[in-house]
């Protein structure tokens, strides 16, 4: 984290990434001036551009097109009902991990058989909840999970499709709390296990295979583990085909294609389209892509307030009103976010740590950062912050949640308003309820 500052046509890459620019000093998103939005819906308030996110989305989707594809948008990056419409209005399909995000999937108009549902610990309310509204495929990541599932397709009489989680053993270049293909972490059914799974669903009345999956992990910029991943897989269809299992019509890479934060470069699709469709374009198979972060990351931005500046310890602090409870990723796996000035005043930078209100001392949003000479009552702008923010944001402190506001045809209104303390403390009890 101790990172200075950027050069200037990294933070202009940024700026133009997140679809920010200046009007004379005040920056503006898609058209809006975000004082404008800190004035009415007050700080902190994250802040979505779909233009960004329609774009991001094209991109993607034009550079899979040689191929039989899907994007299933990573739910979890970005759970907001109005930028879940709005991929869906865009064609995507979705990827989910919860019972709760299978209901925001639904209520924001993803047809049930776009649905892919992951994650490692399903529970078999979810499970049969997901059988129930008929979820496109439900990726299993252990054998005794496949086999509840088989009971639960019994039970209730349907036919479901399955995904074979595999664990490639790739591990992937990045925070090592997100990489999570590699050999010996939760994830998936390791390569040995994967043909005596797939027998199993050949062998179940109710169940049938409809793709071989992995998720190697989050914000990778290398196309190199995708290859790689991506061959396992293909040596575990032949394995299928020589044992004379059926073999499924998809193959699903999962996410993990990274954006630029800082000065690194992100995930280029273009390369990875030429990387790793040549390998699939053989199989005629359907690939799946799961992507989050790529699809929204850019595309907010946390609007933030100074509310004191302080010297202490020879180190100047800017204490703002957004903390680790409201964006934590610069905390948990010190992430660089780009700190920018809402309205520029061209004042000589300084070495500052920005730190939120919570009682943590890793309670920062930046360390030893050279910001402009800022003072109390400033708006700052937290770039990156439309993957991974609002949805690991948490009460801690007994601060309610931010607002979420969406920017649409060069205007802004509030999808999620801003959460109140009553809204916290309503569901606690002082005494034990009469029986
Ligand atoms: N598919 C599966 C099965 C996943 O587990 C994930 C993310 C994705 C897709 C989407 O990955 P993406 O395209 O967004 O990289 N909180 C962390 C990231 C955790 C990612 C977990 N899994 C962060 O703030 O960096």
């Amino acid at each position: 984290m101790g990172e200075g500052v950027l050069s200037r046509t990294s933070q202009d890459a940024l700026l133009a990434d997140a679809g920010l620019a200046r009007r004379g000093r005040s920056l503006e998103a898609g058209g809006v001036a975000l004082a404008e939005i800190a004035a009415e819906v007050a700080t902190p308030t994250y802040v979505y551009n779909t233009d960004v996110i329609r774009e991001r989305y094209r991109r993607l989707d034009a550079a899979l097109a040689p191929v039989p594809h899907r994007i299933c948008y990573a739910v979890k990056a970005n759970s907001n009902l109005a930028v879940l419409r709005l991929l869906a209005e865009l064609g995507s399909g979705a990827d989910i991990v919860s019972g709760g995000e299978l209901a925001r999937a639904l209520a924001a108009g993803f047809a049930p058989e776009q649905i892919v549902f992951s994650g490692v610990g399903k529970t078999p309310e979810e499970l049969r909840e997901a059988v129930r509204v008929g979820v496109g495929y439900i990726n299993v990541e252990s054998r005794e999970e496949l086999e509840l599932l088989g009971c639960i397709a019994s039970d209730a009489g349907r036919e479901v499709t399955v995904g074979i989680r595999v664990n490639p053993a790739v591990t992937a270049e990045t925070h090592p709390y997100i990489s999570t293909g590699g050999r010996g972490i939760k994830f998936g059914i390791p390569t040995d296990q994967v043909v005596a799974a797939a027998e199993y669903v050949a062998r179940h009345p109710r169940l049938k295979l409809g793709a071989l999956a992995m998720h190697l992990g989050s914000q990778l910029v290398d196309t190199r583990p995708f290859e790689e991943g991506l061959g396992r897989l293909l040596e575990l269809l032949d394995r299928l085909r020589l044992a004379g299992l059926p073999t499924p019509p998809a193959i699903d890479v999962g996410g993990g294609l990274g954006v630029r934060y800082a000065e690194e470069r992100a995930m280029d699709v273009d390369r990875l389209a030429a990387a790793v469709l040549p390998m699939l374009a053989p199989t005629g198979l359907t690939v799946v892509f799961e992507p989050g972060r790529f699809l929204v990351g850019p595309a907010g931005i946390l609007l933030t307030r100074v509310l004191y500046r302080k010297h202490s310890g020879g180190k100047e602090f800017v204490i703002v009103d957004a903390g680790m409870n409201d964006l934590v990723r610069p905390s948990y796996y010190q992430a660089y976010h780009e700190i920018v000035e809402v309205e520029a005043a061209s004042r000589p930078p300084q070495r500052v740590d920005v730190v939120g209100p919570v009682c943590e001392t890793g309670d920062f949003l930046a360390l030893d950062r050279m910001l402009p000479g800022l003072t109390a009552g400033e708006l700052l702008a937290i770039l990156g912050a439309g993957a991974y923010g609002f949805v690991m944001a948490s009460n801690y402190n007994t601060r309610p949640r931010p607002a979420e506001v969406i920017i649409e045809d060069g205007r802004y209104w509030v999808a999620r308003a801003r959460e109140r303390v009553s809204d916290l403390l309503d569901r606690e009890r002082l005494e034990e309820p009469a029986r």
